[in-house]
């Protein structure tokens, strides 16, 4: 009886470990577990490869998909960046409705990049030449090949806390080109009101600042680099 009790709270023990893994990490220690996502976005059937260890894996966040409906794209051929791609959501949904861009994902988690490049092996093929992946910490992959973005588009990881992206913000700016924007989205309860003021206090004078949209708790948020 006490033995089958501590096997209990061993794999309930477990169970909690691998919930809680955290997606922001090179190398996720979870068992390897490969699903198939399909999901209709921007009116068109994608299928997404996925891995227990990546963000939401199970399904496309609730989170990517509003900020995928409202998020801009220039019309013009662009460079364009997703940054902290997971498996590759955001950066394949630019590269279908922008075909004459090219587009870089980056994530520092080497099953997110796996996942990625296959995802735009399946989704992209007659593109995948101007989709661009890199495996590391946020800027640093591209950070001495002088590339700058007309776009740059992220779901953060807010998770590892709200510090860490103030800093992205700060970082934004060096890599985008002239009147370049940046968007990104939030869920309120974990910091949009706060974000807001704390970029509109801190960086106004760079920045053009829009809400595009607050649907299912999320707020979307448009970010376009002043002349
Ligand atoms: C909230 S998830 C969004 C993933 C994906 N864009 C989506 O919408 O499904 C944030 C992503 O940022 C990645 N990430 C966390 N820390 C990072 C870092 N230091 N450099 C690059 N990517 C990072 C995580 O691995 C994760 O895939």
């Amino acid at each position: 009886m006490e033995r089958d009790n501590q096997k209990q709270k061993l794999a309930k023990y477990k169970n909690m470990k691998q919930k809680n893994q955290h997606y922001s990490t090179q190398f996720p220690d979870v068992k390897i577990k490969v699903f198939s996502v399909p999901e209709s976005l921007k009116q068109h059937l994608f299928i997404f490869k996925t891995i227990t260890g990546v963000f939401s894996f199970k399904k496309i966040d609730l989170g990517t998909k509003v900020f995928i409906e409202h998020m801009t794209v220039p019309k013009k051929q662009s460079v364009l960046l997703d940054l902290g791609c997971g498996y590759g959501v955001i950066g394949i949904v630019l590269a279908y409705i922008s075909p004459q861009s090219t587009v870089y994902l980056i994530d520092i988690n080497k099953r997110a990049i796996w996942c990625t490049r296959e995802n735009i092996k399946y989704n992209l093929s007659d593109r995948a030449n101007k989709v661009i992946t890199f495996s590391g910490n946020y800027f640093e992959p591209i950070k001495n090949k002088n590339i700058k973005f007309d776009g740059i588009y992220m779901n953060p990881p807010l998770r590892n806390g709200r510090k860490e992206f103030l800093k992205i913000c700060e970082e934004v700016p060096y890599f985008l080109k002239p009147k370049g924007l940046f968007q990104f989205v939030i869920k309120k309860k974990m910091g949009a009101e706060f974000v807001l003021k704390y970029i509109t206090s801190n960086f106004s004078e760079i920045f053009d600042i829009k809400i595009i949209c607050k649907r299912s708790g999320y707020w979307v948020f448009d970010l376009t680099l002043l002349d």
